[in-house]
């Protein structure tokens, strides 16, 4: 079956822009407004696993915010869900995958600018839980230098309408992505609006660095590798991961480790540091980045030792402060301180055959070999079978299912000695967690285990539990 070219009688479906495992983003054009949009779109008998009929709830919710593609429509059409929204620019993923590594400046302005957007998502209470460079875009025409976070697949709705904060709740499998998820997502813990900013800083670090500590783990098993790296992540001090780097992330990384799940971060106490580390560096904050002009990029990268130097100097006189004066200096300053075009073939028939294991793996060449995919995870995947072709591009092909729960991670750490190597060379999987429950309004949940139980009827073998949800069963799905 063919989908349509033409979605809700006025959206025009032009090219592709990306498909992932369980989806495909379209450049479109409103043909009643003439101008394009991005149409995402998901098949319906997918919903159950990744949802965009969630995401519609959360982008409602979001709708108007300064950093959040605006959504237009959304519906269903040819058993597909479909969001309309702002088509936007480049993801950040695209510009390091040229780049390799970012200037201080560039990677600092970027930071400053999505942790204001976060800010703001926070406020409406939605946690966004999936920030990496995939999700950061910039906007188009007279926008080509703001920021927009996008894909709410995954986010929380952490707050309900009285402003009363879902109930913190640990043994939860993990969910993100392994290479920027917080330390709490690694230890099962529902995740809060510092987990956003403790991943920003780990995009932030794979930026400057061009990679982080955790990638590249050798002589460990797909399944061990959420662990491990959630064991890397726990045992660096923040000053060593942040050796040849501003001083100011390791600040932001200490701060947040301070924050308990329920607490507001101090967004300001973020953003004043990003500045700090400008004002040491002698960058102008001028929201130019390395890629506007391949000249100015050269004069950044230079700058970046020169100033560095410099920084390093003047970060030998500054003391990480302690608890204490940190918290001082918080109490002092107030709280609440591209497109890639390929053909149109994307909504040909799927074949019963074509979508193989293999191509659930990102394939990278700027980045070294780190699979994470699990026979969990492939038989998951295979059984749902989701019917998309496989991106052309190789940018935007990643698991969406990490299945692995808790216990299975524990025991295969008993038996890291004999877990085998996989040969992967040159491959790596981002692993993203399982949508845990469907979005919660009034933290209401479809329990874990009813959802369990569809995807057994799937022939899906969870290797879990069932968990025990005190969540009602009576939720109601909400249709377009
Ligand atoms: N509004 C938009 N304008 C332009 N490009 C977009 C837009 N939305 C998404 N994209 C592109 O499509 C990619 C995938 O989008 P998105 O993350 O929303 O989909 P997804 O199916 O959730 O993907 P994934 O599972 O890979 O995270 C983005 O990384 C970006 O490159
Ligand atoms: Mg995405």
């Amino acid at each position: 079956m063919q989908a349509a070219s033409i979605f809700n009688g006025k959206y025009v479906v032009q090219k592709k822009i990306s498909s992932g495992s369980f989806g495909v983003v379209l450049l479109g054009h409103d043909k009643d407004k003439n101008m394009d949009v991005a149409i995402k779109i998901e098949k319906e008998e997918n919903e159950d696993v990744r949802s965009l009929e969630r995401e519609v709830l959360v982008l409602e919710r979001l709708n108007g915010i300064e950093g959040v593609p605006k959504m237009f429509w959304h519906g269903e059409q040819d058993e597909y869900n479909v969001i309309v929204m702002q088509v936007l620019g480049k993801d950040l993923a695209y510009y390091m995958k040229n780049k390799k590594k970012f200037s201080f400046k560039t990677a600092i302005q970027l930071g400053i600018q999505i942790v204001k957007v976060l800010e703001r998502i926070h406020n409406q209470g939605v946690v966004h839980r999936d920030l990496k460079p995939e999700n950061v875009l910039f906007g188009i025409d007279d926008e080509s230098s703001k920021i927009y976070v996008i894909d709410f697949g995954i986010s929380k709705i952490f707050r309900d309408k009285n402003g009363k904060i879902h109930p913190f709740r640990d043994n939860t499998s993990f969910i993100g992505t392994t290479r920027y998820a917080s330390i709490a997502a690694h230890k099962g813990y529902e995740l809060s609006r510092k987990d956003d900013i403790e991943s920003l800083i780990y995009v932030l670090l794979y930026f400057v660095k061009g990679q982080l500590p955790w990638q590249n783990m050798q002589n460990v098993s797909d399944e061990e590798r959420t662990a491990k790296v959630g064991e890397m992540k726990m045992s660096i001090d923040p000053r060593e991961l942040c050796k040849d780097v501003p001083m100011e992330f390791a600040i932001i990384l200490e701060y947040l480790k301070q924050l308990e799940y329920q607490s507001e971060p101090n967004y300001n106490f973020v953003y004043q540091q990003f500045e700090k580390a400008a004002a040491n560096l002698g960058v102008q904050l001028d929201f130019t980045f390395d890629w506007d002009q391949q000249q100015a990029m050269k004069i950044s990268q230079n700058a970046n030792q020169e100033s560095m130097q410099r920084s390093t100097t003047l970060n030998q006189q500054l003391q990480l402060p302690s608890t204490g004066e940190m918290k001082k200096s918080l109490d002092k300053q107030g709280s609440n301180l591209i497109r890639q075009m390929s053909n149109n073939q994307f909504l040909a028939p799927p074949q019963s055959n074509q979508l193989q294991p293999h191509t659930l793996k990102r394939q990278d060449s700027s980045q070294q070999p780190s699979l994470v995919s699990g026979s969990v995870m492939l038989s998951t995947y295979n059984s749902i079978r989701p019917k998309y072709q496989p991106s052309q591009l190789g940018l935007d092909v990643k698991m969406s299912v990490d299945s692995m729960p808790k216990e299975l991670i524990q025991e295969q750490r008993k038996t890291s000695g004999s877990a085998q190597q996989k040969n992967a060379q040159n491959l790596y999987t981002e692993t993203v967690g399982w949508r845990d429950s469907i979005f919660e309004e009034n933290f209401e949940e479809i329990p874990l285990s009813k959802k369990y139980g569809m995807l057994q009827q799937k022939g899906v073998d969870m290797y879990r539990k069932p968990m025990h949800s005190s969540a009602s069963p009576n939720r109601q799905k909400k249709k377009n």
